[in-house]
């Protein structure tokens, strides 16, 4: 599995501070609210079970599924539900908790879906951002973790072909590996 890694971006040290400095800011912004915490599965499933404990203010979590991908790569913008939410929405400050934010269209779908659903406030934090690759002008990032290059990463929850999450790190795939 680390043969296919080109080159480490980020350490798990690092993933670390910059989970902490996420959580802490959320805990500030968030202490007045009612904040639901919804991770988008399956890439932030790591992201979600860290950052939640660097949250210091109560908080509930919920999960939702969709697959949104053409090939292994690429968004398609057509977006499938694969699992919805249990919560009703209502009465709650929603943060979605995102992997990596690239074209944005699913987020967008997304986040068009639950604001129908009224809750007091929604908004996005992501590990990751590519803003270089974004094509929808509604998405942006309200807590972000580092921004990244248009580069295919994986690791920490993100996946190529669902193979790599559970690599510690984030790290760029080698180009060999999804271009065969
Ligand atoms: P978007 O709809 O193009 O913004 O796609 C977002 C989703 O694509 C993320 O939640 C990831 O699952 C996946 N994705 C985008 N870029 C990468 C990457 O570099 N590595 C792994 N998954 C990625
Ligand atoms: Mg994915």
């Amino acid at each position: 599995m680390l043969n296919d890694i080109q080159k480490v971006y980020y350490s798990e040290e690092h993933l670390a501070d910059i989970v902490n400095r996420l959580g802490k800011q959320i805990s500030e912004d968030y202490k007045d609210k009612n904040l639901l915490l919804v991770s988008v599965l399956k890439g932030s499933v790591i992201f979600m079970a860290d950052l939640m404990r660097a949250i210091t203010v109560p908080c509930a979590i919920d999960f939702m599924c969709v697959s949104s991908y053409a090939n292994k790569t690429e968004s398609s913008g057509v977006v499938k539900i694969i699992k919805d939410l249990d919560i009703n929405l209502e009465g709650y400050d929603v943060l979605i908790v995102e992997d990596i934010l690239d074209s944005g269209k699913t987020l967008s779908y997304i986040r068009k879906l639950l604001l129908d659903r009224n809750p007091k406030s929604i908004k996005i934090c992501t590990l990751l951002d590519k803003p270089e690759r974004r094509a929808v002008d509604d998405i942006w990032a309200d807590y972000s973790g580092a921004e990244v290059p248009d580069e295919f990463v994986v690791g920490y929850g993100l996946d190529y072909d669902e193979k790599y999450r559970n690599l510690p790190f984030i790290g760029v795939l080698k180009r060999e590996i999804y271009e065969k």
